[in-house]
């Protein structure tokens, strides 16, 4: 029998199982506000072991696609609350992805039109999404960031608490931060991209710096107990690149050891592709960064994502290599996938043409097993 189905406590967030709904961005939030239809989606979905949210910008300057939520209106904190008191009524788990896009934005997005802001002033090559006019989306380069002066930092933090307490007003179990996928965090972290020469670049210290920081910062507002992170060690998306990739992340989770985290959360290879991807010479070893996580103390839930079918899933939990396992795209077409999974049952494809954006067709009306039948 596997332990896939049984529950497990993460930090203080006690899960029914071990299946995880992998944030999963839906553009379906005008005005950075979750609505209604928001509510549906999650609540069909809550019988994941726990829901980590579609990531959900700190700031106004932390929205870099259209029609994300946010979580730094009282508008969006009054939304996200009947998502969380809807999830809980069903039985399940919530925690909210704290995004700062950083260079992954365009001008239009930000206050005032201005630019972006990142570890550096170098343009990302990537492309963002964004809504014209007529309602339709389109595909656009993103705009020129200028790099954070050191004086800005602590407002960015701020940033960071402020978000990790409204996360908790709005009724989530935690908090996610998303240090993964290029965005602001990860373009600190990597020497590709972090072009700096003051305490916040250069050196393996200086350029996680700034995630150490954001860390501490929403540990003392909500206890770590409550606060889980997302990394992904070898993506290369927004341009993101490091070529030493395990020293890096070594030094990232041995520091993340000491805060009583109620999660780490791995992406292996690159994020939505090949498991097998990788940056420098050699592949990246996900069993020792796990293995210097727990040598350095740490021992919140590992949390391991990408590419994952059940028997994958079945495997990693029952040979210790995660305790949790998220599934992204199979949350989407299947919002019983739990239940499909403990029965071994066919899975529903993606709606390829309907990920983003529009509403409620392939969003909210995929069907559950006894639909299905
Ligand atoms: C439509 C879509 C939206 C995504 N949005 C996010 C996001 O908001 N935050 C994030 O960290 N990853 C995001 N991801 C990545 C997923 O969380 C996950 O890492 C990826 O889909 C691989 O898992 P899977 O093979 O189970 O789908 C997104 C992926 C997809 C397909």
């Amino acid at each position: 029998m596997t332990k896939l189905f049984e529950p497990i406590k993460i930090g203080d967030i006690s899960l029914a199982n071990r299946v995880v709904m992998a944030p999963l961005t839906r553009n379906r939030a005008p005005g950075a506000v979750p609505n209604d239809l928001t509510v549906t989606y999650y609540r069909q979905r809550a019988s994941a072991g726990l829901i980590v949210s579609e990531a959900t910008a700190i700031s106004h300057q932390g929205q870099g696609y259209a029609d994300v939520p946010g979580l730094y209106t009282r508008e969006a904190v009054e939304g996200w609350k009947k998502v969380t008191d809807a999830v809980h009524s069903a039985g399940g788990k919530m925690v909210v992805q704290m995004w700062h896009v950083g260079r992954i934005s365009h001008n239009s997005l930000q206050p005032n039109g201005g630019k972006p802001v990142s570890s550096t002033s170098r343009i990302a090559e990537a492309k963002t999404f964004l809504v014209k006019e007529d309602g339709t989306g389109e595909y656009v380069a993103t705009s020129e960031p200028r790099a954070l002066d050191l004086s800005e930092i602590p407002g960015i933090l701020e940033d960071y608490r402020k978000a990790a307490r409204a996360a908790i007003d709005a009724g989530f179990d935690g908090v996610e931060i998303h240090a993964a996928n290029g965005y602001l965090i990860d373009q600190f972290l990597r020497s590709g991209v972090n072009d700096r020469t003051d305490r916040y670049g250069g050196s393996i210290e200086n350029r996680t710096r700034f995630l150490f920081e954001v860390v501490d910062v929403v540990v003392k507002e909500i206890g770590g107990g409550r606060t889980g992170i997302r990394l992904s060690p070898v993506t290369a998306s927004g341009d993101s690149s490091d070529p030493e990739p395990q020293p890096l992340f070594t030094h990232v989770v041995e520091g993340l050891a000491g805060y009583g985290l109620a999660y780490v959360h791995l992406v292996e290879g690159q994020t939505g592709g090949p498991r097998d991807f990788q940056q420098g010479d050699k592949p990246f070893d996900y069993e020792a960064l796990h293995a210097a996580y727990k040598a350095a103390g740490g021992h919140g839930g590992w949390m391991a994502n990408n590419g994952y079918d059940r028997q994958m899933a079945i495997d990693a939990i029952d040979h210790g290599k995660a305790d949790v396992i998220a599934f992204g795209k199979p949350f989407i077409s299947n919002p019983d996938l739990v239940e499909r999974l403990k029965l071994n049952a066919p899975l529903t494809p993606l709606d390829t043409a309907n990920i983003y954006g529009k509403g409620g067709v392939g969003y909210t009306d995929y069907p559950t097993l006894d639909q299905v039948a």
